[in-house]
């Protein structure tokens, strides 16, 4: 392990038992901070995920002048200051790993009539902000990239911004919620149409805000000129934390894991589609809604998998879950492949290089595209692996590291506390071998 960094060793132990709840969604959690702190009125957060990056972006509108309470964990009290009420920041607005908070963010900020910098770390520094910057332009925005339209943002005041169409070419939720975040600010109808369709969260919660937003799979489009009205927010379980549990259950043998109340927003589900083509065993119980928002427990047990050629239709429905599928992919009998998925390049990682990699070290071979990879299933070995500060790639490892025949040593774990604070704990209790090793 390198000085200073934090790091798993992790060996499979015992088949995985029990019932967990993952906590709060990633992306629900930044946009119901937004959406409060520019509502008139007090709205009231559950199931907030008291992760880095939700945090970060809760302390940014802090900094912008908005009074957030946390009456217990996993809770918030949200004085919004309306759409005009935010109050400028002298020192910069720290995103942290957050690509979610900087792009949605350069979209609300490039609305308000004072001067803002967003900066980010390591990681984000390293991300592409162009596909925001580049639009918000055309709406009248004044943004200063870093080089090659890196961070950090330097966002000047507004003096009005214009509606537009916009036809992206990439399938991604933060460009289309940070066009229509601006939209609020701007004259006339902003229209976003994508590639595929990608989660809708922001359109939901404008519209639960009482924001009139017209939205199906593909397009959302909203005029300016209205206002928020303060709403509570539930936010469910993430999908994408739960993925981790999801593979695991299915990889080791002689599982059986119920995880509650997940959040099943079928724009965040396409996982579940691709492990049940593999042959997964999840079964989806006491379908239910929660703030909004489609909720299920769901009960997997072990079941071998096969290879598959992964849909690409399915490639935006499951963004965030490669890291748990390339592993699923390494346990699985034959080959899968994965096309159609660039954006992986540019996650917290480059997610196809860093994963297949790490297989790589575990005696998986793999086969890298510009677009995907080749994944032909096998038998895990013990290894030493790096997350590259990458979360979702240091789960993905330790769910790896389950079926694997001797000891994963997983490098550069800190930031699996952006999005899965206490995944270790929660992890062990429910029959990993996982141990924390400081350097
Ligand atoms: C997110 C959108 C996705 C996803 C990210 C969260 C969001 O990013 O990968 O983890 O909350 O809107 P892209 O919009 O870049 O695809």
């Amino acid at each position: 392990m390198q000085q200073g960094q934090q790091g798993w060793i992790a060996i499979r132990d015992r088949p995985l038992r029990g019932e967990l709840t993952v906590p709060g969604d990633k992306s629900v959690s930044h946009r119901a901070i937004m959406l409060a702190s520019l509502a008139d009125g007090v709205s009231r957060i559950e199931g907030f995920l008291e992760g880095e990056d939700a945090r970060a972006t809760e302390a940014i509108f802090r900094q912008l002048g908005v009074r957030i309470e946390t009456p217990e964990p996993g809770a918030r009290i949200v004085h919004g200051v309306g759409l005009d009420g935010l109050r400028p920041s002298v020192q910069p607005l720290d995103c942290g790993n957050a690509g979610t908070a900087m792009r949605l963010l350069s979209g609300l900020l490039a609305g308000q009539r004072f001067d803002s910098v967003l900066v980010g770390d390591a990681s984000l520094s390293k991300r592409p902000m162009r596909r925001v910057t580049g639009p918000l332009a055309r709406m009248g925005a004044c943004i200063e990239t870093g080089p090659d339209g890196r961070p950090p943002l330097r966002i000047h005041a507004s003096n009005g911004l214009q509606s537009i169409e916009f036809e992206s070419e990439v399938a991604s939720a933060q460009v289309k919620s940070a066009l229509l975040l601006a939209g609020l600010y701007a004259n006339g109808e902003t229209v976003v149409r994508e590639p595929q369709p990608t989660r809708d969260y922001s359109e939901r919660m404008l519209a639960a805000f009482g924001w009139p937003v017209a939205f199906s799979p593909g397009i959302a489009r909203l005029s300016g000129g209205h206002r928020l009205r303060a709403t509570d927010v539930a936010v469910p379980a993430d999908f994408s934390s739960a993925a981790f549990f999801l593979v695991a259950a299915t990889v080791v043998a002689g599982s059986e894991l119920r995880l509650r109340r997940v959040g099943m927003n079928p724009r965040r589900t396409g996982l579940l589609h691709v492990l049940r083509a593999m042959g997964a065993d999840i079964v989806e119980e006491n379908a239910g809604e929660q703030g909004g928002e489609p909720v299920a427990d769901l009960r997997v047990r072990s079941a071998p998998l096969r290879g598959i050629a992964v849909p690409r239709e399915h490639v935006a429905d499951m963004i965030d879950e490669f890291p748990a599928l390339f592993v699923a992919a390494a346990c699985a009998e034959g080959t899968t492949t994965v096309r159609g998925a660039a954006e992986l390049r540019v996650k917290e990682s480059d997610r196809i290089a860093t994963v297949a990699t790490g297989l790589r070290a575990l005696g998986i071979r793999v086969d890298e595209t510009p677009d995907g990879a080749t994944i032909h299933g096998g038998r895990l070995r013990g290894g030493v692996v790096g997350s590259h500060g990458d979360h979702r790639v240091a789960m993905a490892f330790a769910v790896a590291a389950q079926c694997a025949t001797d000891a994963v040593t997983i490098n550069d774990v800190a930031n699996v506390a952006t999005s899965f604070p206490g995944f270790d704990a929660l992890a062990r209790g429910a029959g990993f071998g996982l141990e924390v090793a400081e350097s």
